[in-house]
């Protein structure tokens, strides 16, 4: 098992990095144009079990409204509860800078709930977007 974690940085992996995420978070799927203006804000990689793709996250900097990073990690179903998690999680927040970090999770997701839950995290509140049922979790770790 050899593990890489990329940056987005071409088509390729910004292509792997859509592909993950929308799997993971169907209702707030990326186009391709919405995910390149992404890169240009915020940390996006991916991460492959030597060419697999495996998983892929975000590291949002802090910002005048919310001083504390964002980190997130996504791993596909098939992969989970083999540690990609663990090790990504620990990659994101070496990047991360700011008050504290937050997430956001669908609601349904309760493997992320569950495992942010275990990383320290506590639920701030559930909100949905204005005009959508579908609802989020924010959690923060100070
Ligand atoms: C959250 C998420 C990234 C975790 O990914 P993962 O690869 O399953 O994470 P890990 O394997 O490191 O840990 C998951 C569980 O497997 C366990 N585990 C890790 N390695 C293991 C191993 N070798 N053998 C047995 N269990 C193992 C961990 O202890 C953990 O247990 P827990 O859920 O009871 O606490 C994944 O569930 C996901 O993508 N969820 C949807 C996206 C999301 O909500 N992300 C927000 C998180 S910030």
């Amino acid at each position: 098992m050899t593990l890489r974690i990329l940056r987005v940085q071409d088509d390729t992996t910004l292509l792997d990095w859509q592909r993950v995420h929308n799997e993971i978070v169907p209702p707030a799927a990326l186009s391709v144009d919405e995910v390149r203006e992404r890169v240009t804000r915020n940390v996006l990689e991916v991460l492959y079990d030597d060419e697999v793709l495996v998983g892929c996250s975000t590291v949002r900097p802090p910002s005048a409204e919310t001083p504390a990073a964002t980190v997130i990690v996504r791993v596909l179903p098939p992969y989970r509860g083999r540690g990609f998690g663990e090790t990504l999680y620990q990659h994101c927040l070496h990047q991360a800078q700011g008050q504290g970090v937050e997430t956001h999770i669908l609601s349904s997701n309760v493997d992320g709930v569950r495992f942010a839950l275990a990383h320290g995290f506590v639920e701030v509140e559930t909100y949905a977007m204005p005009g959508d049922a579908v609802q989020w979790v924010l959690l923060r770790r100070t």
